[in-house]
């Protein structure tokens, strides 16, 4: 467990939380915070990362913890540590002083909770151990993989109401995370010049992030086969054609993070094609952010960036015909197969553990258009939400050589064209906004975007 200096600040703005969640639900609520999971034997385990939900309530990483949550109350269930484990993990502080660092009414060892579980709802934890036993103690099912039923839908729909929009607490952590991961990638791009391998960039960029005692918010993706969307290799020789796509985001020890992706050149100067290609992406990502202000809708926002690049792709005589059309037939997905972004927070795809009931206005559901499938977000934005806006270019050849096969898209495309391109196998440009009243603010923005200022943070 880690200790953490806390404020006063933090017991208020965690009752805050807990009040506005009793005007929402008038039943019990328990969450878990979830055990560390085995690596390779019991005594060795992964990083114990704390359930979100609880994490949002209890604001501390607290393992083996539950709290209840009624009519405003926060109860405190742990137990104290084992004398035994001082000699191994250090003196901890005692559950009285943890319930006093987070504002807790009472505190109680967890043994304890099986008499209060009456009419309670919950949210499910991921580690197999604890859903085993939310199960047992509420008597019912409680999987991560099944959407929730019942009261339990109704206390996911009020956590999700509150935590789609950030408070004030919140906003000074994803900032935190926010300057840290602006941080990781400058190093990453200065290391560049003397890196021989991918894992030597990776390393740089991390390093930053631990040495401020964060963590990645995901596994990171630092690689020249940018083509492969969640690529988690590091081992690839660096050349001087490649790119660099890097998509770093640090995580507060509090648990709140950003999500960030720079592409880059290795030799610190783009190709023609690099830059053309680059260009189309940022000119995308550059008209999406403009757009995004209350009211919008993200969908639409999508919609935008699909027809930027769209726009910019015939523009180079990569695509042929109206951009428009291309759009509407799905064309930009054979370059740009992903949705614009996510909702962020305590999770990096926020409350993603819910399946689509954050991401999804109620009575949406997903598209089964190619170009519209994994869209994550699609909901009228509101000041305090946390997007991403994350436009790609691709050629993944999975779909391109199914493209040249289909009719569908075999004419639309100029494939001797796009041949020219070949040292340009991926690059996604990520920042994360903040509706604010009146527009947005982008949380990253002291990280460069342009391809001039890139280069020139290369070595
Ligand atoms: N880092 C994962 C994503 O951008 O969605
Ligand atoms: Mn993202
Ligand atoms: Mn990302």
């Amino acid at each position: 467990m880690v200790i953490l200096n806390t404020s006063s600040s933090l017991v208020d703005i965690l009752r805050q939380r807990r009040q506005r969640l009793a005007q929402l639900i008038d039943f019990p609520a328990i969450l878990w915070s979830g055990s560390s999971n085995p690596r390779n034997f019991a005594a060795n385990v992964y990083p114990f990362r704390a359930n979100s939900h609880f994490l949002y309530f209890a604001g501390l990483p607290l393992p083996n913890a539950a709290i209840r949550l009624e009519a405003g109350k926060l109860e405190l269930f742990m137990d104290d540590p084992q004398p035994s484990s001082a000699l191994w993990h250090g003196e901890m502080p005692k559950r009285e002083e943890i319930a006093q660092m987070i504002g807790a009414n009472a505190a109680k060892p967890i043994a304890e909770l099986e008499f209060l579980v009456a009419d309670a709802a919950t949210i499910a934890v991921q580690d197999a151990a604890t859903w085993t036993k939310q199960s047992q103690l509420l008597n019912r099912w409680i999987l991560p993989q099944n959407p929730p039923q019942g009261i339990d839908l109704e206390l996911a729909k009020a956590v999700v109401s509150l935590r789609l929009t950030h408070d004030e607490g919140a906003l000074a952590e994803l900032r935190k995370a926010a300057v840290v991961s602006v941080e990781a990638h400058k190093a990453g791009m200065a290391a560049t010049p003397k890196a021989k391998r991918e894992a030597e960039v990776r390393g740089a960029m991390e390093g930053v992030i631990i040495a401020h005692n964060m963590t990645t918010s995901y596994n990171s993706i630092v690689t020249v086969h940018g083509e492969v969307l969640h690529n988690e290799q590091y081992h690839h020789p660096l050349q001087p054609g490649d790119l660099i796509l890097a998509d770093v985001g640090a995580e507060t020890e509090m648990g709140w993070a950003a999500d960030i992706t720079r592409t880059w050149p290795v030799s610190g100067k783009f190709s023609s094609t690099q830059r053309d290609i680059y260009d189309v992406v940022l000119a995308a990502h550059d008209a999406c952010i403009a757009k995004i202000s209350p009211g919008v809708e993200y969908g639409d926002i999508h919609l935008l960036a699909a027809t930027v690049i769209a726009e910019g792709l015939v523009d180079l005589g990569i695509l042929q015909g109206n951009a428009q059309d291309l759009v509407e037939l799905d064309a930009h997905a054979l370059f740009f197969p992903h949705g614009i972004g996510h909702l962020l927070g305590l999770d990096v795809h926020d409350m993603e553990d819910l399946g689509d009931l954050a991401g999804y206005e109620e009575g949406r559901k997903r598209s089964d258009r190619f170009g519209l499938g994994y869209l994550r977000l699609n909901r009228p934005l509101r000041p305090g939400m946390l997007v991403t806006i994350e436009p790609g270019f691709y050629q993944v050849p999975a779909i391109l050589n199914d493209a040249k096969q289909s009719s569908k898209y075999h004419n639309v495309v100029n494939w001797e064209r796009l041949s020219q391109f070949v040292d340009v196998r991926g690059i996604r440009i990520e920042d994360d906004v903040l509706v604010t009243t009146d527009g947005s603010e982008v949380l990253t923005a002291a990280l460069p975007n342009k391809a001039d200022a890139v280069e020139e943070l290369i070595g």
